[in-house]
């Protein structure tokens, strides 16, 4: 279906598009300076040395765990904190390299990582903590989790952090071990498919390199080794992956990297216009600012406390009818998946909440005024409708028998 208001748009340029001719005659299409030099740009724009660019962001993740799994020496079966809310590709990742999930449930207002949950588990579970390797904060929607508090948690209890930053792309700049990020289609910035990981450590960032290319050994790699002996050359030292970019995507992120401070602001003001017209509606929350915040998405939740004939699916399919696109609010402790797990979701009582009434709408640079407006009036329609369609009942005990 073709969306009046989708969820996310592109923003590619005629010099973007030269560019990408221009790569197309360079002979080079595989890894090459285009890459290096966007890995490079991307990587100081979040306050890294390092940065590695792969072909998604789930692959940075897999990878980032994969090289910290080596390098500190974890063990199968240890524990990465995640939230209850996220993408499912966090969770799949700490699986598919052999560790394993402990979900900690997200704050009502941001929807991140609840901290506070985080250390109360940690105070009163030993036996788990002592299994507890890393914390994985998910910056939902672009709004940076409240990193100082689990900065002083990692430190405190001795934990490695690896950022989900898919959703934050000039928004969290990294803070723990690695930061990984998505230039998926519908993000800040994309690229068709890709993602990066970046760190300040010299040594997860060879390995990093090292698992993104089957595995080679960190003593060759061309341009970051400074082994030139080619008997060495086709020596592979751990089992990696196959995840690299080509010079094309590359181009195409170097000049969305340039024009990222526009898109933030562009999708702020938006926001700020969502937030004006839609503030009226008494059945909807809108999401809580508690920092800089990307909108990557704009979510809304559901008040529970008002009676309702209706709920979140046919106020979704609703918009949906008028062409404005509409997503779930990344369920997760429930999914089929993840059945083998046995997740209690009763104790994650926000994440069951938000998997009730959660769900987000567009909110990005592609989007006028007339299109915010169109929004606004829709989600209108949408309660005068509900309110001619209750039948107020009848005052049953008033009615003569
Ligand atoms: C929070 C989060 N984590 C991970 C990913 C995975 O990124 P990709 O789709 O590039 O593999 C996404 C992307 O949608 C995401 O939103």
């Amino acid at each position: 279906m073709n969306f009046r208001v989708p969820l996310g748009y592109q923003d590619i340029t005629w010099e973007d598009k030269i560019a990408v001719c221009d790569v197309l005659e360079s002979g080079q299409l595989s890894p090459g300076p285009k890459v290096r030099e966007f890995e490079n740009a991307f990587a100081k724009r979040h306050d890294a040395r390092h940065g590695l660019f792969v072909n998604s962001g789930t692959d940075a993740l897999r990878i980032a765990l994969s090289a910290c799994k080596e390098r500190f020496g974890w063990k199968d079966g240890d524990l990465i904190a995640v939230p209850t809310i996220t993408f499912v590709a966090t969770v799949n990742v700490i699986l598919q390299v052999g560790l394993k999930p402990l979900f900690i449930d997200v704050g009502q207002s941001d929807y991140n990582m609840n901290d506070e949950r985080l250390e109360v588990f940690i105070r009163n579970s030993p036996d788990h903590y002592a299994q507890l390797r890393a914390i994985m904060p998910v910056h939902m929607f672009g709004q940076p989790c409240r990193m100082t508090v689990f900065k002083k948690l990692a430190k405190k209890y001795g934990m490695k952090i690896i950022e989900d930053s898919c959703e934050s792309i000039g928004i969290a700049p990294l803070s723990g071990d690695i930061a990984c990020y998505s230039t998926y289609v519908c993000h800040m910035i994309s690229t068709g498919v890709g993602g990066l990981a970046i760190t300040n450590d010299d040594d997860l960032s060879l390995l990093m390199r090292s698992y993104a290319n089957h595995g080679r050994s960190t003593n060759y790699i061309p341009g970051f080794s400074q082994c030139t002996d080619i008997k060495k050359r086709f020596v592979f030292d751990r089992i990696g992956y196959s995840s690299r970019m080509t010079e094309m995507e590359a181009v195409l992120g170097l000049g969305q990297l340039k024009r990222l401070d526009g898109y933030i602001t562009s999708r702020q003001e938006i926001a700020e216009r969502l937030y004006d017209g839609l503030f009226k509606f008494k059945h909807l929350i809108l999401p809580e600012v508690h920092s800089k915040h990307g909108f990557m998405m704009f979510p809304i939740t559901l008040h529970t406390v008002y009676k309702r004939s209706w709920n979140k699916w046919n106020l979704c399919k609703y918009l949906e009818s008028r062409g404005i696109e509409t997503r779930e609010m990344l369920p997760l402790i429930n999914q089929p998946c993840y059945k083998s797990l046995e997740i209690d979701e009763s104790s994650h009582s926000v994440a069951q909440w938000i998997n009730e009434t959660g769900f987000y709408i567009g909110c990005h640079p592609g989007m006028t005024d007339a299109d915010v407006r169109y929004v606004i009036e829709a989600f209108g329609e949408f309660f005068n409708a509900q309110k001619k369609n209750h039948v107020r009942p009848k005052k049953a005990s008033l009615v003569a028998a």
